[in-house]
């Protein structure tokens, strides 16, 4: 019997030692300890021992279960240990690995260029207003001195909100010399950029919402050199000291005279060709126009309750989109809109 359990503890210590996981364990627990048990089974053989036998026999017994259970306890806490080890070395977070870069946007190209003309303005004395996109066709025609009729106040042109028409959306910022002029007296120097509306299709130069740059200068003495002067300053910073512009005549109902500035296309530089095709950009003109402008007409100071006697003023209303294309070299105004990010990159 003694023989029997010595075997059973040199199995059972060396099975324990091999077992690897906490089910393993568990079974040999069972198999060894339990009921039906291998040491269990050699108990019950006690009885048939003599009574001298029988104490040294159980002291042999306890001793092999009390090595089992001994054994079992450091099996247990070394595979707990391992377990433990291989689910943290799972989990572990190395945080020497690089994270995903956040991706930071920047300015839209637009206020780029939006941004560097209301500095070369602002460094000229002029301060920057801000003004309603639904306006009063008052302000948008009446006051401008475009009467009811004037083609400009079309339909197919103009987005109105109302039958009567005298709700719309401003289809030029010029709407804001007169709400300028109705609240301030000369010396005036204001500029006012925002977005205007027209019914056009949009092609490479043309969208039904673009954006305007007012310029408006009322004062004693303001001729249409200071005009002249302002722009080409202006434009001369922006565009480089060798860009080429040209005044045309023009005619604006709330100017007298007015003109029109151009820029020589920057895509053709100004032969209206790309590689014997015609230049898309500026539809084979060989300039883009790039603003409108002129003397502030004696009837539009005269409404606004300034005297046309004492004071002069000019005014020109300039298309940041077109400034922005030929500022970034762009070839189509409706890149500007779609804010693909393989174009808003390059800026
Ligand atoms: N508002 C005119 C336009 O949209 C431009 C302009 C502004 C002309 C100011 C003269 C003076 O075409």
């Amino acid at each position: 019997m003694k023989q029997q359990l010595e075997q059973i503890r040199s199995q059972a210590l060396a099975a324990l030692d091999a077992a690897e996981t906490p089910a393993a364990l568990e079974e040999l627990r069972v198999s060894l300890l339990g009921k039906k048990g291998a040491l269990t089974a050699v108990l019950k053989q006690m009885g048939q021992l003599s009574p001298e036998e029988r104490p040294i026999m159980g002291q042999v017994a306890n001793a092999v279960r009390a090595d089992i259970e001994a054994k079992l306890e450091e099996r247990k806490a070394t595979i707990h240990a391992a377990v433990l080890e291989q689910k943290l070395a799972a989990e572990a977070i190395d945080v020497t690995i690089p994270g995903d870069a956040v991706v930071m946007g920047h300015e839209h190209p637009m206020n780029q260029v939006l941004q560097q003309i209301k500095d070369l303005f602002v460094g000229m004395g002029y301060t920057i207003v801000d003004g309603p996109e639904v306006e009063l066709a008052d302000y948008n025609f009446t006051k401008l001195n475009t009467e009811e009729g004037h083609p400009a106040r079309d339909r197919s042109d103009t987005f109105y909100f109302t039958d009567d028409d005298s709700v719309l959306l401003r289809t030029q910022t010029s709407s804001m010399q007169i709400r300028v002029m109705e609240n301030a007296k000369p010396p005036i120097c204001i500029l006012a950029p925002g977005r205007v509306y027209r019914k056009d299709e949009a092609d490479a130069t043309h969208s039904p919402m673009f954006h305007q740059i007012e310029g408006l200068v009322v004062a004693e003495n303001i001729t249409m050199g200071n005009l002249k002067s302002a722009l080409v300053t202006v434009m001369k910073q922006i565009y480089g000291q060798d860009a080429v512009m040209r005044f045309r005549p023009h005619h604006f109902p709330f100017t007298e005279p007015s003109c029109e500035m151009d820029m020589q296309c920057h895509k053709c530089h100004g032969t209206g060709e790309v590689d014997g095709a015609v230049c898309s950009t500026c539809h084979g003109e060989g300039w883009i126009e790039l603003l409108g402008a002129g003397m502030v007409h004696p009837k539009v100071l005269s409404g606004c309750g300034i005297d046309p006697e004492k004071y002069s003023g000019f005014a020109f209303g300039m298309g940041l989109e077109r400034m922005a294309m030929g500022r970034l070299k762009i070839t189509d105004l409706r890149l500007i809109f779609d804010n693909d990010v393989r174009f808003l990159n390059q800026f």
